[in-house]
């Protein structure tokens, strides 16, 4: 079990998503208009299964394109797989909707979890070469130097990021309130497109902190670990350390945790509400 198979799958992945980046694709909908897939998704799982697999044929693999679209048959697939002895969690293009505009922000995922504990991350985006690594206990890196959060003390002062779920019934109205309370008491926001992409930033201080709602597995478990090795924090939006079954984080620095989530409280936009009535 290493890293470097991990890293190995990444790159051959992102070697095809970078030469199919200005090219026509046939662009499908998935669980929603806003959800969306090519065969370039589809080829890219392929090729990381195939990687991961001859090294490892005895682990689980839980792919997103492996997986029947929405967010039940998500969480059906978690639990179907979440207590298995090594399991790799993948996405392979995390940032969908950016490859097939040609906005160049994407990147592969990959995780293995032990019994449902997150081991190691990688993370890498093709288009500038980055490759985001973490092993438990052994730090995060930025291909191959070490990588810490940011030191902002203060939202006023913090550079934060969120994202816009597939799901633009519920959880785009709930987010929408978060973001209008942050975005004035933060220094600015942004919304690039992929967030394990934003956890990657976060980890390496270039984000202060990440926060989005109804997420997967496959778009958090490689960025976890990179945050909590890089010195920051991840949790729900209410504040529950880090699982698989996250699926509405919160990934900070650290000394701003506290404050986010005061804030995401406040403006009700923690994406519980609906649940609680
Ligand atoms: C999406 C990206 C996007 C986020 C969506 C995700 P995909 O993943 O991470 O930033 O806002 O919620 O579904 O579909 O491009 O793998
Ligand atoms: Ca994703
Ligand atoms: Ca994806």
């Amino acid at each position: 079990m290493s890293i470097e198979t991990a890293i190995e799958a990444a790159k051959e992945a992102g070697r095809l998503i970078r030469q199919r980046v200005e090219t026509t694709k046939r662009v499908e909908t998935k669980y929603t208009a806003h959800d969306l897939v090519t065969e370039v998704d589809r080829q890219a799982e392929e090729i990381i299964r195939q990687v991961l697999h001859r090294a490892h044929p005895d682990h689980a693999i839980l792919g997103e394109e492996g997986v029947a679209p929405g967010p039940e048959a998500s969480r059906e697939a978690l639990e179907a797989h979440r207590d298995y002895e090594h399991l790799w969690i993948v996405d392979p293009i995390d940032g969908t909707t950016n490859f097939v505009h040609g906005f160049p922000y994407f990147c592969v995922s990959i995780a293995l979890a032990r019994r449902g504990k997150v081991e190691l991350g990688v993370i890498y985006d093709p288009m500038r070469d980055e490759c985001f690594t973490a092993e438990r206990g052994k730090g995060a890196r930025l291909n191959g130097e070490p990588i810490r959060v940011s030191e902002e003390n203060d939202l006023g002062m913090s550079l934060v990021a969120t994202g816009f779920p597939a799901d633009y019934k519920g959880a785009r109205k709930i987010n929408t309130a978060g973001l209008i309370r942050l975005s004035s008491r933060c220094r600015n926001i942004r919304t690039a497109g992929s967030a394990a992409l934003h956890m990657a930033y976060v980890a390496a201080g270039r984000l202060t902190a990440f926060w989005e709602l109804e997420l997967n597995a496959w778009d958090l478990a490689a960025g976890s670990l990179l945050v909590e090795e890089a010195g920051g924090r991840v949790t729900d939006t209410r504040g529950t350390p880090y699982h698989i079954g996250v699926r509405h984080v919160l990934a900070t620095n650290g000394r701003i945790h506290e404050a986010m989530l005061e804030e995401l409280r406040a403006a009700e936009a923690t994406g519980f509400e609906k649940q609680e009535g």
